[in-house]
């Protein structure tokens, strides 16, 4: 496995494989990397000829009171797992690199409507920080697929809106979320739990598979099914943003039958902002 920070030794070791007809396929990350992110390697590996993975906690997308400087950082685990899954080349681009001019400078990307709702109303600039960078990553890596994963829905979608509106060429696969035995999500952040409140963590999933449950049922109310998960959130000590029931395609209000549906929810706990959804 190649362990790449400059942008010349990434053109050499891409031209080759590019000249070759490989198909490159990409997985950017933040580091700190659990099974979940390895499900998107695996993915990876499976569709394409040489994998790239990279590394970037990316400050544009990290609001001012937001979790930047204290985001684990955890390299070497992290270049263990990444040859583990038969990775073929770590990138870990420099901040002055990404951003030459610093993020505040840079030209970004802006993904109107998906960017401002659920999430992006609970962390304005947040997506638009993801666009950006993930944009800049695609045009440095080239890839001729990149994995995403389901457990950020929203951004799975922003994503997917950029890339067919600025008519990129990168095919965006997408990997299931990978959860704990006990159903939580995987996340860098759960690290942020104290032992008890891990211990209450999983509720987000049961609340969402209730709701799921009432909606197959039947149930049409939509505002009463995530006001009720809302209040047994807040009794259990979470601090709910939002608990909705979209539209999967493209997270608007429902507005009739036979639409496929998406439930979303993101609720602080303790130090922890705890995002999942499900499927209906
Ligand atoms: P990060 O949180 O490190 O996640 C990297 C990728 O792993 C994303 O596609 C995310 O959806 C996926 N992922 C995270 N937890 C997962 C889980 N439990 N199951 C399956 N996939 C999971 O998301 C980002 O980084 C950044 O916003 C990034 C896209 C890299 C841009 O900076």
């Amino acid at each position: 496995m190649k362990v790449v920070t400059d942008l010349i030794a990434l053109d050499e070791a891409l031209g080759v494989k590019r000249a070759a007809g490989d198909r490159i396929v990409l997985v950017p990350t933040m580091g700190n990397l659990h099974d979940g992110h390895l499900s998107l390697l695996k993915k990876a590996r499976d569709s394409g000829d040489y994998v790239v993975a990279t590394i970037f906690v990316n400050p544009f997308q990290f609001g001012e009171n937001e979790d930047f400087d204290s985001y684990p950082r955890t390299l070497d685990p992290d270049l263990e797992r990444l040859e583990a899954m038969d990775c073929d080349l770590v990138f870990i681009p420099k901040g002055s690199d990404v951003y030459p001019r610093g993020p505040e400078h840079a030209t970004r990307v802006e993904v109107p409507d998906l960017s401002s709702i659920l999430c992006g109303q609970y962390r304005p600039g947040f997506f638009r920080g993801v666009a950006t960078v993930v944009n800049i990553l695609f045009n440095m890596v080239r890839p001729d697929a990149a994995v995403f994963g389901e457990k950020d829905y929203q951004q799975l979608l922003v994503i997917r809106q950029m890339v067919g509106d600025l008519r990129m060429t990168v095919e965006i696969l997408v990997g299931e979320t990978v959860r704990e035995a006990d159903g939580l999500a995987m996340s860098s952040r759960n690290s942020y739990l104290t032992k008890d409140e891990r211990a209450q963590a999983p509720m987000i999933f049961r609340q969402l598979n209730t709701a799921r449950a009432e909606i197959l049922a039947g149930s049409r109310d939509f505002e009463a099914v995530s006001a009720r998960a809302i209040d047994a959130l807040r009794s259990a000590g979470f601090k709910p943003d939002y608990f909705e029931i979209r539209r999967a395609e493209d997270l608007s209000l429902p507005k009739g039958r036979d639409e496929e549906l998406r439930i979303l929810a993101a609720a602080w706990l303790g130090k922890a902002r705890l995002i999942d959804n499900v499927a209906v």
